[in-house]
């Protein structure tokens, strides 16, 4: 049992063997064990080490598993949404697993999005203080001088937030269209981070994709197709957050 982790209900919950009201119930009544101590406290959170028994039947453990996604625009970051719209799972009809995406990326972006069923996975990537490298290609209205730029890196006011970039490059410029392709690089995940980054600065986005995650880039995807990650990839990934 941990700081961490998930809530002991949610997780007999997420597991199928009964809803999270009667896994609250069965807390209550203490029929349910954690590593071999009956718990009957219901704000308890556990990982996937953690040996969890319900009513005298140990509760199976889902595999872990790793996805990346090309999220194509026009889709939800979610395991699903009240208006029915597509959400990110849709793609994933064959997986039992029950994933859910590592963050998230707006409705119009598309790119880089890696889903698992491991929270501990997801927590210690999106941790801030692990500051994984998130790089974007933007399109934008106007065009930007260096200077300007400069500015990303320096910080920019936004409602109560400051927002930052680590690097932001001027890969293009077409001055007929009065149209710019920017790179920037983000280790902070805020809400339209991007968008309202170059839109405060007086250049408004027409198009947004995530590149890259860390060194997980889309090579051999087409929007709306994923690949499993490799069991390398993903210790790379968890060793690189490590040591950030
Ligand atoms: N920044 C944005 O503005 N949108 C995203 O989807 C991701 C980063």
């Amino acid at each position: 049992m941990t700081n961490n982790g998930e809530r002991l209900q949610k997780v007999i919950a997420q597991s199928g063997v009964t809803s999270r009201r009667k896994a609250e119930q069965l807390i209550l009544d203490g029929k349910v064990k954690v590593n071999g101590e009956t718990v009957q406290e219901m704000g308890i959170k556990v990982t996937a080490n953690d040996e969890i028994v319900v009513d005298g039947v140990p509760l199976e453990k889902e595999t872990p598993v790793y996805f990346l996604l090309y999220k194509p625009r026009g889709v939800i970051s979610s395991v699903k949404d009240d208006k029915g719209r597509k959400v990110v799972i849709d793609y994933f009809n064959t997986v039992e697993q029950r994933i859910f995406p590592i963050g998230r990326l707006d409705y119009d972006t598309s790119g880089v999005l890696l889903l698992t069923n491991d929270g501990d996975f997801a927590n210690l990537l999106m941790h801030p203080r692990h500051e994984m490298d998130k790089v974007y290609i933007a399109k934008v209205k106007g065009i930007p001088n260096k200077k300007e730029l400069a500015l990303l890196q320096k910080g920019i006011r936004s409602d109560k937030d400051v927002l930052k970039a680590v690097q932001v490059n001027l890969l293009s410029t077409d001055h007929q269209k009065k149209t710019s392709i920017i790179e920037i690089t983000l280790h902070e995940g805020k809400n339209r981070q991007v968008r309202r980054m170059l839109e405060e600065l007086g250049y408004p986005v027409i198009k947004l994709k995530r590149e890259r995650y860390d060194f997980i880039g889309l090579e051999g995807l087409n929007a709306g197709e994923y690949r499993a990650l490799t069991p390398k990839e993903v210790n790379q990934l968890r060793a690189h957050a490590q040591k950030l």
